[in-house]
């Protein structure tokens, strides 16, 4: 990482290697002809989340999706979108091959079957239905990603991360040590102990921006706010410090994954709304926010691009990007065909402004 600031002692700005996103929601239609080019303009690489409407269950749905992601990138992008597929209790073990063989699916993502945003296509009995699937996927090198909560209606929805690393993590690496898995938007103490306490290299963690910033209180604050309400739901303010710590102490473990999720604003503004927060296009900003409060900006890169692409075995990039000290307006919202979609800190201003030097 380079270090500028000027000789008036006014800007800083820092030049790091271009960011990989490893947990992006980028829809279908027309909104992602609005969304794509906002990851594009500050990430290389992104992991692509299948939960589409019907979610992408083949290497040849993955392959199309692709498609049309390309087709939405603005003119002279390089962005490179790295598909997943949906894990079902049909998964087979030969759509495992098919996607190794293929060249675009980097990933295979589990979503419990009614835990969050069109998941209900999603795993009943993991450890019964799709065992030969992980077993075929040790053998390909494919990590499992994981949303880590039960579903289980008695149980707390605050609680739901922990009780899923007691009865399904702990469980599932104990039986398949050699599965590679990597913990999404993780959201508790609990999550950051559970994958520390196993191998570097075997599991990891993405974190989202509104995880490291923002408590459970955000939900409230004022009156019901629900953009910023997203699955798993913020948590208490010592889970929060208990993330923004491992995340900025440099370990390896943990890498970004904005969990940028857009919905048209009427589905969030409404009697039930839907969880995700569209933060693609103020994510850097806040990552450096982060690191900054912590005193930690010489940790940022490994975090915004090291730690992925050499948790996934993909080399790192080539480019640079770079972080000015600067104040910057976040647009109030992006219209499209539809409606619109209303940013985090919509209308707020950020520090550290990106930009390609
Ligand atoms: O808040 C969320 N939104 N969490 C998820 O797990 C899914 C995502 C979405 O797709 O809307
Ligand atoms: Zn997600």
């Amino acid at each position: 990482m380079l270090g500028v600031s000027s000789p008036l002692g006014v800007r800083m700005a820092i030049s790091i290697t271009q960011p990989d996103d490893w947990h992006l929601h980028l829809r279908d239609g027309d909104l992602l002809n609005v969304v794509v080019p906002h990851s594009a303009q500050h990430f290389r690489r992104a992991i692509i989340m299948p939960n589409l409407k019907p979610p992408i269950i083949t290497t040849s749905a993955a392959v199309s999706y692709r498609e049309s992601i390309l087709k939405a990138l603005p003119a002279h992008s390089y962005f490179d979108p790295l598909m997943t597929l949906y894990l079902t209790d049909n998964t087979s073990p030969t759509q495992i091959k098919l996607a190794r063989e293929s060249g675009v699916v980097f990933a295979v993502k589990l979503y419990p079957a009614g835990a969050t945003t069109n998941s209900q296509d999603g795993v009943t009995d993991l450890f019964g239905n799709c065992l030969p699937v992980l077993e075929e996927m040790i053998k390909q090198n494919m990590p499992l990603l994981v949303h880590g909560e039960v579903t289980n209606p008695e149980v707390d929805v605050f609680d739901r991360e922990k009780v899923f690393i007691d009865q399904v993590l702990k469980p599932l690496v104990n039986k398949l040590p050699q599965l590679k898995v990597v913990m999404e938007h993780i959201t508790t103490s609990d999550a950051v102990k559970f994958v520390e306490s196993l191998n570097e290299g075997s599991v990891a963690a993405t974190v989202t921006p509104q995880h490291l910033l923002l408590n459970r209180n955000a939900i409230f604050q004022g009156g019901l706010q629900p953009h910023s309400y997203c699955l798993p739901v913020l948590k208490r303010e010592i889970h929060r410090q208990a993330i923004s710590s491992a995340v900025t102490s440099g370990s390896k473990r943990f890498f970004l994954g904005t969990d940028s999720a857009p919905h048209e604003r009427r589905r969030k503004e409404c009697s039930c709304g839907c969880a995700g927060i569209y933060n693609a296009p103020v994510a850097l900003s806040l990552y450096a926010k982060v690191f900054e409060e912590a005193g930690a900006l010489d940790k940022l890169e490994a975090f915004t691009s090291f730690n992925g692409p050499d948790f996934y075995g993909l080399p790192r990039n080539s480019t640079k990007i770079q972080l000015s000290k600067a104040p910057w307006k976040v647009p109030e919202s992006f219209s499209y065909s539809e409606g619109e979609i209303i940013p985090m800190f919509a209308g707020q201003t950020l520090d550290w402004l990106p930009s390609f030097a």
